[in-house]
């Protein structure tokens, strides 16, 4: 979604502003901006499409500027073109603001503005800001000089309803930067003699490791050599300074063609760290230091309920059927965006757990301050160390997966599912479940990298058959239990890379309804477990075969599958029932990713999509 940069310092903005925006690409925009005060003037750029265009239609003279920011922009308000792109100038040429966000009041504004006679470019809610701010600005000449720009900032923001991650700069003050947060991130990435601003920490990190994580409400003054926090209501705030703890080299391709590739061949890694050091000594069960639950709080939880969205929103579905069969404790999945609005009866035992690989997620991050508002412990699962749902929270789980690039989740769904599995085990020797069994899924649960790497070895097989489908244009996944969810993934993977329609479905729903699809036309995608669901699984595959539909199975080698009873069967390593949701994801994400290549589709940057979803 939109992405922020900014710089000040003794440094040319060229490389280090157009560096920052080319790592927010990932997030997924139409069109990028960049003003800077070049020459003693305030000038501007912006272009529709990618980074790279913005990159050579930018003036050279801009090089040579000390202070900037710039801008990915993914429309909210208005169409894809250069006038709703940002940077946003003010009608008198005197500010420049990107905003990320939504301005709810925007149209009462404009209206005061336009009495007040300034002039609109753009369809945006964000060019009224920046105009607000300019008429603050003239309003208050009385303000000495130093603050008088941060000052007309402060107040427009206090007429401000809505989210904003704002950074602001003026040709009257060509060596600071002024910038503000609510519900929407912003980081300070400290240097030396340059301070630059981002709202995501990857385009901060090629120039310094060390950052402040701005609080909702919260404005900042900088210049090369300084910075002051204050709240919006100005009372003054201590900066935190924390260093970046990951390798910047971990964001790049390196010898893989996509991120989204890179991702799933590190998942053998991704569970290997975000397992490590959650195990007892004795190989029974699985801690976690950050969730500050004392014993008598763990004991009294009497129910849970997760709330994510998207591809996270899966990991949880996979966490109701182990956290109820090995804990015995009932779980609710929500989604976070419905959960916020309904006034859900919850008693006070009930723990509410936020999955978000971002940390970022606009309806997660407000689902969570609702259940909060409310009284409730609150816990995360969470790939994004300081990100706002990992501060928001009353404890958490990173899951050390590493930063994750690719639009498509995959290496942050199986390491989340991990966690959750892991979770389980933890609940559950908290109250019924034997020494034994803890011991034995501990055991399995350290077998989950290698047989990971194992199942990765299908990718040659995988490849063939994207090959063979990769023409359809629908196509159903299916599966029981824990594979339920499993299938919504796989459909969600292949819409969203390939735009190809597909549903995931429990295998039996499939008699009530989407039956009606089956043809030559549409194949389906069979996720296939051994044991008491084994034979009802396959007599839905017989049901698909005698209308005609083609089969694509994924099961482990030991299923009993009669010969030709599917058109393509790949084998995963046998393993551990709590392992199988997460082997069987690797083959699903594989064939997406072949099938969206076959089609010729940017499997990064998929169409429409943002990597982190920001706004409402
Ligand atoms: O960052 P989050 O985990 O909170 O993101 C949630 C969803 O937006 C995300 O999983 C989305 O569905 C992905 N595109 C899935 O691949």
């Amino acid at each position: 979604m939109c992405g922020i940069v900014g710089y000040v310092g003794s440094k040319k903005i060229g490389s280090r502003l157009i560096e920052g925006l080319k790592r927010l690409e990932y997030r997924g925009y139409d069109s990028s901006g960049i003003a800077a005060i070049s020459e003693k003037q305030l000038q501007f750029t912006k272009k529709v499409g990618r980074v790279k265009v913005l990159e050579q239609s930018t003036p050279k003279a801009y090089e040579n500027a000390t202070t900037g920011i710039c801008h990915t922009r993914w429309a909210t308000h208005g169409a894809v073109s250069e006038a709703n792109a940002h940077p946003h100038m003010s009608s008198d040429g005197h500010f420049a603001l990107v905003h990320n966000g939504v301005i709810e009041n925007y149209t009462q504004i404009k209206s005061f503005l336009t009495t007040k006679g300034y002039t609109f470019a753009s369809e945006t809610d964000s060019e009224t800001l920046v105009n607000l701010i300019a008429y603050h600005y003239d309003k208050e000449p009385e303000v000495k000089d130093g603050s008088r720009f941060l000052e007309s900032v402060r107040k427009s923001l206090l007429h401000v309803e809505g989210t904003f991650g704002i950074a602001v700069i003026s040709e009257l003050y060509p060596d600071e930067l002024v910038c503000a947060r609510r519900g929407s991130p912003l980081i300070i990435g400290v240097g030396k003699e340059e301070h630059l601003i981002a709202s995501d920490v990857n385009a901060i990190t090629h120039c310094t490791q060390n950052v402040v994580y701005l609080n909702d409400n919260e404005i900042v003054h900088l210049n090369k050599d300084d910075f002051s926090i204050s709240t919006i209501s100005n009372v003054s705030v201590d900066a935190v300074i924390q260093t970046v703890d990951w390798d910047t080299s971990e964001a790049e391709l390196g010898s893989f063609k996509h991120f989204m590739e890179k991702e799933i061949f590190e998942q053998p890694n991704a569970l290997e760290n975000g397992m490590r050091g959650r195990f007892s000594d004795d190989g029974s069960t699985a801690f976690f230091g950050g969730l500050n639950l004392s014993p008598q709080e763990l004991q009294q939880v009497d129910r849970l309920v997760f709330i994510a969205c998207g591809t996270a929103w899966h990991a949880c579905l996979i966490a109701e059927y182990l956290i109820e069969r090995y804990a015995r404790i009932p779980v609710e999945v929500e989604y976070a965006s419905e959960f916020r609005y309904r006034n859900a009866p919850l008693d006070k035992n009930t723990l509410i757990i936020a999955i978000s690989q971002s940390g970022e997620t606009i309806d997660t991050l407000s689902a969570l301050k609702e259940a909060k508002r409310k009284g409730y412990k609150t816990l995360s699962i969470n790939n994004s160390v300081g990100s706002s749902i990992a501060r928001e929270c009353d404890g958490g789980i990173y899951q050390h997966a590493g930063p994750e690039i690719g639009v498509a989740s995959t290496k942050a769904f199986t390491s989340q599912v991990m966690l959750c599995s892991m979770l389980a085990l933890y609940f559950g020797r908290s109250r019924n479940l034997s020494y034994a069994d803890g011991c034995e899924i501990v055991r399995a649960l350290k077998q989950l990298p290698e047989l990971t790497k194992k199942t990765l070895e299908t990718t040659e097989q995988v490849q063939k058959i994207a090959k063979k489908y990769a023409h359809y244009e629908d196509c159903l996944f299916l599966g029981r239990q824990m594979m339920f969810p499993i299938a919504l993934e796989g459909a969600l993977k292949l819409k969203e890379i390939s735009y190809i329609h597909a549903e995931g479905y429990p295998a039996a729903e499939m008699k009530h309804g989407p039956i009606a699809l089956i043809s030559e036309q549409c194949p389906s995608v069979f996720l296939t477990m051994n044991g008491e669901m084994f034979q009802k699984t396959l007599a839905n595959i017989k049901e698909i075969k005698a209308r005609k539909g083609a089969v694509i199975c994924i099961a482990p080698e030991k299923c009993d599958l009669p010969k030709d009873a599917v058109d393509d069967l790949i084998q995963i390593p046998d393993a551990h029932d709590i392992l199988l949701p997460i082997l069987m994801s690797i083959p699903v994400q594989l064939l997406s990713y072949y099938i969206a290549l076959e089609r010729g589709c940017d499997v990064d940057k998929p169409r429409n999509l943002a990597k982190s979803v920001t706004v409402e």
